[in-house]
Parts: C-alpha cells; structure tokens; sequence
C-alpha cells in the first residue's frame, strides 16, 4: 500500500476491520483522487482486515455523487448500474443509477427493523448474535453470481446508539469451527433466496400459503464455504432467516424446512458466525464510508426512531469477480436473461 495510507486495525472494539485514512488529504475529493493514482491500495487494505473497512471523512460525496461510484469502482470490474437490474425506481438515485438509497423518507419509505426481543442480552447488553439480533444477511445473496463488494455512505445517519450496521467475520468464523464441522460443510450447499419470494423461516414454519416463482426468483445455491479469489482464504458463506429458502432449503441435499436437519445445522452456524467475539458494531458519523466484503462478511442493521428521526445512506454494489465456482456464469437473476 502507499506510504500515504493508514490503516488502523483492528476496528474498536472488535476482532477484524480497519479504519482508513490518507495523510495529508482533506476531502473527498483529494483521497479518491489519491486511491485511483495508486489503485490496488485500498482492494489491498480491504483484504488485509478480513472485508470491513472505515473511511471516514466522505461527506463531500453527498454532494457530488459520481465520487461514490469513481471510489466504487477501484474495488471491481462492474458497479451495478440498478436502473438495468429491476429495483423500484424510488429506491435509485435520480440522477446517478448506480446509487441504491436506504432511507425511511421519501420517496424510499423503507422502515428499519424492530428492536430485538428482549431488547437486551440477560446480562444488559446491546444483542448482537443470531438468533436474538435477526437480519444478518450478505448482500443479493440471492443472486448467482453474487455481488462482490458493497459500499454505504452515511448521507444523514441517525445519532448514535440506534441505527448501527453490525458486521460479522466469516474468515475467522470459519477458522474457528471443529474440524468435524468444517469437514461436513466442506462441500455443502446453501439455497438463497430474496425474502419477497415468501419462503422465509417464518413464513414457512407458520404454513403460509406459497405461491408459484417465475424462473429468476428460484432459489440459487451457493457454498456454505467460499474460498476468496483475492486472498485464499475460507469464509462461511451463509444468511439466516430472511434470505434462505426455508422451504425446499436451507441446505441442498439434507431434510428441508425449518425443523429439519438443514435447518438445524443453519441455525447453529448462524449463531457461531455472530458471536460477539467475530462482531463489530458501527455507530455512523455524518460522512463515514463503509465497504464491506460480501464474500467473507455478513452485516445486519438495527433498530432507529424511524417516526421522529430521518435516515440517508446511499450504497453501492460491486461485482465481477465471485471466483472459479462461478466461472463463465451469466447473471441467472435478470428476468430478461431467463434460460
Ligand atoms: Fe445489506
């Protein structure tokens, strides 16, 4: 990396992620200028603290958005363009397609999620381990080939202590694991699926009523355990309740439905995977940036005042580059692409 980065790792407070700065650099501008002259820097810096990393500081991005999607595109061939992929249009950008809004305002009205229940661990702490904290995901699961890297840029967070990103590392998750267990997921695949398809765990285990799915929206499989193409390195792969299909899933091959063996053996990884002792919780600042590598991460968000309190995040997706698994593979998710 240049001389010129810092990176301060791991983040506080947790295991893995850094926290990026470039000396000298005041704006926005200046450190993406700096980040495209040398470009592997910060791809580097990201791999070398397990897919979290801070870059404080990007404010100026909320005025000039085409500065999100240059930075963006260091990190990967393709940033999704969401204009050409079928997302409602109040959830774009207007002016730059490549921006996804996360917002409980207008036009985007997306809500933020419950508080968990009971709102606190036995012992008085904030939760953070499935199954207590609900919505741990990596991002378009759903999709195969799935996304690469994702980046969120705090246009107006909420204040501190509501409305944290928790982020999990699944390179040190996985490494954690048995050996007994690594060897029985070693080939084991996961069926992801998007929660609108209505096969979530919830659902199914109520019995509702599941209706038919167009080709796109089937499930896809994808290893419980990724090798990154980047690093070497292996990762659990795998979401929780809401992005698996828990009808025919959530694991190829073993008893299906919530209640059965793959479900059982999801549930467990899950809740390893989001030990606290593999968690970071973000609290935002105006201006933060976060990538995060969905390869090797998962992340959830958390509860905020949505009645009293207004919330602007902007993120990008980053693709190209899933690894051999996915060698030569279109994008099977685009309802125009249908085999
Ligand atoms: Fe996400």
């Amino acid at each position: 990396m240049d001389a010129s980065f810092r990176l301060q790792h791991p983040l506080a407070g947790a295991s893995f992620g850094g926290r990026l700065a470039l000396e000298g650099a005041t704006t926005a501008h200046e450190v993406i200028t700096a980040a495209e002259a040398t470009p592997t820097a910060l791809p580097e810096a990201l791999a070398a603290c397990h897919g979290v990393m801070v870059i404080p500081g990007m404010g100026a991005m909320a005025q000039d958005p085409t500065l999100l999607v240059r930075l963006s595109r260091l990190f990967g061939p393709e940033v999704e363009n969401y204009r050409t992929t079928h997302m409602a249009a109040n959830m774009v950008h207007p002016e730059v397609p490549e921006i996804f809004v996360v917002s409980n305002i207008p036009p985007v009205f997306r809500a933020p999620p419950p508080k968990p229940t009971p709102p606190l661990t036995a012992d008085g702490k904030f939760p953070v381990q499935f199954p207590h904290r609900r919505g741990w995901h990596t991002d378009q699961s759903y999709r195969r080939p799935p996304p690469d890297i994702s980046l969120f840029l705090a246009v107006q967070p909420v204040p501190q202590g509501q409305g944290q990103t928790l982020f999990a590392d699944g390179i040190a998750a996985y490494e954690a694991l048995p050996a007994a267990t690594k060897s029985r997921i070693e080939t084991l695949q996961g069926l992801h699926i998007a929660s609108a398809a209505g096969r979530k765990y919830d659902a199914v285990k109520s019995g509702a009523p599941q209706r038919e799915l167009a080709p796109h929206e089937r499930p896809v499989r994808q290893p419980l355990v990724r090798t990154h193409p980047v690093t070497g390195q292996k990762a659990l792969y795998l979401c929780e309740y809401g992005q698996m299909d828990w009808l025919e899933g959530p694991i190829e091959g073993l008893e299906p439905g919530p209640d059965g063996e793959g479900g059982r053996l999801l549930t467990e990884l899950a809740a390893h995977y989001t030990d606290p002792r593999f968690v970071y919780v973000h609290e935002w600042t105006q201006g933060d940036l976060v990538v995060w590598d969905n390869r090797c991460t998962l992340h959830a968000a958390t509860w905020f005042d949505a009645e009293h309190l207004s919330r602007v995040m902007w993120r990008t997706t980053v693709w190209g580059n899933p690894g051999p698994t996915y060698a030569g593979e279109v994008k099977s998710w685009l309802p125009d692409m249908e085999a």
